[in-house]
């Protein structure tokens, strides 16, 4: 069949069956992306003859005699379209990953459709954003500040450098690449929520033409390993193998084929006959822990780093100051409430996968769609017994993350498959996979209690939470730990009680996701405050006036933690309290709606460490290059972030220069030096400071190398203006590297930082919302967010990451949940049925910063992309108790969940009841 791509003529035959974005990208047009290849997400919006199309729900048969357009053909004569400038003005993306498919849709759209933007974009998921700096770029809002003198890029709205490449499809993702005889990996999964395999018969699926190896539990190391990545070893428990041969979740893999075609390898998969022998399964976390229950794990110890297997547990806390019990039978107010919180996925639109070959010197390498490539790499190291130097694990842009990809999923399989085949490989997760077999937020069930005294100061603080880890143990001790944290030292109160325990369950695992637990808390946490509030007939902005911690406060919450480097670098609460209150009140138009919608404001906080405990490490390094521009070197990924503009803000800062004589390269291990990865928000406040500090040393070499020359006192000289300049005299940075040369000794320095000591940053969250009482939808009127980031890295960034964060936690609150049924499957693993928001979800939520400077951060600034998630849920709920005096204690919010309570209450609408 012909067709045109981008203005070229071609002449090919699709595959039976093939749809028209496979056929695509096999092509080499790598800007047409795949994010659920369900016609839901967007991502591969391609033109068909001008009109916007989901390439992946078109057969390729049908582009015969059609001209197609790719993001990468778009606008191609004239420079680029109007639509990729606006979404370079407004900066109208992080990760990239939905870009070219939403330029394509944005660019195509008329009048009409512009005045319904919910409507017209409802076919394009963008999981970054929140939308509003898409909806800038339509309204052809410039956020981005483009010329910024030397050295003063720290503090300034600059875009991305990869922002040319994203607009222009351009940008390569991990599968944006061809290699020569790569053979596909598919994944055979369990359809058992618990079962041992007795036997797999291989022998249909080996026969099937093109299978190179089926690889089962017979051919995996016995290496125990946990899928979760943190820098201590010891914060997971071993309890995990590249494949098991007993099954404790439905999808848990079961053996891969690796094999020319994916088609084959799916073909082999249908072939595979397993014998499974059924072993009883738990799927609820109240009952795994009940006397005589199925045990799930039970040849795990505490030498695995499992609690109590015999139990199913997986990790356990208990503590208390003070005496709770006595402060609450004397308290003037109480309140006490269980909640629960459900299980909601990352939906990263790129799903998780990578590519494995072992190059001419025997080197194992992994291109994979990762947070943490360098703790990667040291567990391959570890489980294939390889030298570390023998493997290389990196990630080109990362399709978004959120926590998801600080795991090892992927690459273990992948591994495995490229040393046994001895070919390069491939696997790439499918939307359901993604769903299925990675990992959730950990569901919670949290049971509160708290009392105030007459003047609203708290008396008593007690959380209980059960903690819903799924199958494996990933990051189930940490998350929990976080959960009873900063919930409650943020608060004063002498009286404090927690008891927490994370249990084994046969449902998917759950993992690391933005927040780490504290979104699960502070449902509770800050309902306790306002309920509290209400019944002492205080503000809730008064009330937690009168019970925040304060710079000199101790942060306490039991039992007493061992680490005790978190420190006040800055102060803002106070600050974002005011924000939020002073907006909150300002004169907006009256909402306009019939009586039966019930209005009511909820605000919520929090305080989070600005690094996981126990360690993260990054190292960077920069040189000086010979045109007086400068290479750094860092190991943290970009996944939507905005760490490689920050990066070369402070560096470019730091040095008197401009970034864009500051060039970047990242996330590889064979750059040398270690990081621990970017999650908990290190990106800025430890891999920041590791590129900090090696500026400094680096402007350090320079001053004195000019000194010498000049025979000056090196305190004489600074820079400026990509010079040192000592009085009058000035030596350029051209002038400095040629000097370098004729010394044989290039100027070049390294920094580190070991993430300690912390600071702490805050978050305040308000909303004002409608609620129909009769049939129990729910608008928001008003978002408000206040956030302490201190000095400011990139104001444009750090609003869309706020603007983001808020956006994920609504979908949360408001629509997204995993369905798990009775047999431990996932009924609803696709986005039209999860519900991910789209634009028409997500209100415009108005983002002021505190006014601090940290004295830990670099150059002032603390972290801000995990925090502004954590309040959302919280401050909605309380929002929804202000409306309607009830107090709904499970999310989300969804108006079959509200409706049954608002009957109760006010009856029907036509009073019947
Ligand atoms: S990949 Fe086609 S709509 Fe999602
Ligand atoms: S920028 Fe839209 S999905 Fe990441």
């Amino acid at each position: 069949m012909s067709f045109e791509v981008d203005g070229k003529l071609f002449s090919q035959e699709p595959r039976a069956g093939q749809c028209l974005r496979t056929l695509l990208r096999e092509l080499g047009h790598f800007g047409v992306k795949k994010g659920c290849d369900a016609g839901d997400c967007g991502a591969c919006t391609v033109l068909l003859d001008g009109e916007p199309v989901h390439s992946c729900l078109i057969p390729a048969f049908r582009a015969e005699g059609h001209a197609i357009t790719t993001i990468e053909g778009f606008g191609r004569d004239g420079g680029p379209h109007p639509m990729q400038r606006a979404f370079l003005d407004a900066q109208g993306f992080q990760c990239g990953f939905c870009t070219a498919g939403m330029i394509l849709t944005c660019a195509s759209l008329n009048q009409a459709q512009r005045a319904d933007l919910g409507a017209a974009l409802k076919g394009n998921i963008c999981r970054c954003t929140g939308y509003r700096s898409i909806e800038d770029a339509l309204l052809g809002r410039i956020n981005v500040e483009e010329s910024v003198e030397a050295g003063a890029a720290f503090g300034r709205s600059l875009p991305a450098p990869a922002g040319p490449d994203i607009v222009h499809g351009s940008a390569r993702y991990t599968f944006d690449t061809e290699i020569d005889g790569l053979l596909h990996i598919k994944l055979l999964r369990s359809p058992h929520p618990h079962a041992k395999i007795v036997a797999i018969d291989k022998a249909e699926a080996l026969n099937v033409p093109g299978v190179h190896a089926v690889l089962t539990h017979e051919d995996a190391p016995s290496i125990l390993f946990s899928t979760a990545r943190h820098e201590k070893d010891w914060m997971d428990p071993e309890d995990t193998l590249i494949v098991d041969d007993v099954v404790r979740f439905v999808g848990q893999k079961v053996a891969a084929v690796v094999a020319e075609t994916e088609g084959a390898a799916e073909e082999a998969c249908r072939r595979l006959r397993v014998d499974y022998e059924i072993l009883p399964a738990l799927i609820d976390p109240e009952q795994a822990m009940a006397p005589g229950a199925p045990i799930i794990h039970p040849d795990r110890t505490t030498e695995n780093r499992v609690a109590d297997a015999q139990r199913n547990l997986v990790a356990e806390t208990h503590g208390e100051f003070g005496d709770v019990a006595a402060a609450l039978a004397t308290s003037a107010a109480t309140f006490e409430a269980t909640f629960h919180s459900h299980r909601v996925q990352h939906a990263a639109l790129e799903t998780h996968g990578g590519l494995a070959w072992l190059d001419v010197e025997g080197v194992l390498n992994v291109r994979t769609s990762t947070q943490v490539p360098f703790l990667t790499r040291r567990a391959l190291s570890d489980i294939f017994g390889l030298p570390m130097d023998k493997v290389r694990v990196f990630c080109e842009r990362v399709g978004g993350g959120f926590g998801g990809k600080q795991e090892m999923f992927v690459e273990d399989i992948l591994a495995l498959a490229a040393l046994k085949t001895g070919r390069p490989v491939k696997l790439e997760l499918t939307r359901e996979e993604q769903f299925i077999a990675t990992s959730t937020r950990h569901p919670m069930r949290v049971r509160i209690k708290a009392g105030a005294d007459a003047d609203g100061k708290l008396t008593a603080l007690q959380l209980d939470v059960l903690s819903n880890t799924g199958a494996y143990g990933n990051h189930a001790g940490p998350v929990m730990f976080h959960a009873l944290a900063e919930s409650i030292s943020v608060y004063n109160c002498p009286n404090k009680k927690v008891d927490g325990v994370a249990v084994y369950t046969n449902t998917v695992p759950a993992g690391a996701f933005r927040g780490y637990g504290l979104p699960q808390a502070l449902i509770a946490v800050e309902a306790a405050i306002d309920e509290l509030a209400k019944r002492l007939g205080i503000s809730p902005y008064d009330m937690r006036r009168r019970n925040i911690v304060k710079p000199g406060d101790p942060m306490l919450a039991p039992p007493p933690s061992e680490y005790h480097d978190v420190l006040y670098g800055s102060y803002g609460l106070d600050q974002c309290l005011d924000l939020v209150e002073r907006a909150m009140r300002a004169d907006g138009p009256p909402p306009e709606l019939p009586p039966e919608w019930l209005i009511g404001d909820g605000i919520a906080l929090t305080m989070i460490d600005t690094v996981p405990p126990a360690g993260h490490i990054a190292d960077a390094m920069i040189s000086l290059r010979d045109d007086g521009g400068f290479d750094l070197t860092v190991g943290t990924a970009e996944f939507g972030n905005g760490t490689s503009t920050v990066h070369r803000q402070i560096a470019a800062t730091t040095l008197a220069t401009t970034v864009d004589r500051v060039r970047l390269r990242q996330s590889d291990t064979a750059h040398g030096g270690h990081d621990t990865g970017a999650y908990g928000s290190a990106g800025i406040f430890v891999a920041g400071k590791a590129t900090h500090a090696a500026a400094m040393q680096l402007a350090v070499e320079l001053k004195s190398a000019a000194a010498g020359a000049w025979l000056c006192d090196v305190e004489t000289c600074v820079l400026d203006e990509d010079s040192v300049v000592s009085g009058v005299r000035r030596m350029s940075f051209v002038e400095l590297a040629k000097l370098a040369r004729e010394r044989g000794q290039p100027f070049a320095a390294s920094g580190n930082s070991g993430g300690t000591p912390r600071s702490v940053g805050f978050n305040v969250q308000g909303f004002r919302v409608a609620v129909n009482k009769a049939t129990g939808e729910l608008k928001i009127l008003r978002s408000v967010h206040a956030a302490d980031a201190g000095v400011v890295a990139n104001p444009m960034q750090c609003r869309g990451q706020v603007e983001g964060g808020v956006a994920q936690a609504l979908g949360a609150a408001l629509y997204e949940e995993m369905v798990i049924d009775a047999e431990g499957h996932v009924t609803n693993p696709k986005f039209r049925d999860y519900h991910l928001p789209t634009f028409a979800d997500i209100p415009r939520t108005e983002v002021f910063f505190a006014e601090t400077s940290d004295t830990i951060g670099p150059l002032g600034a603390k972290s801000m992309s995990e925090s502004p998630y954590n309040p959302v849920a919280a401050a909605l709920g309380n929002a929804i108790a202000d409306a309607t005096g009830i107090r709904f204690t499970a999310p989300p919010f969804k108006p079959d969940r509200l409706f049954p309570a608002l009957l109760d209450k006010f009856g029907d609408s036509d009073g019947t009841r």
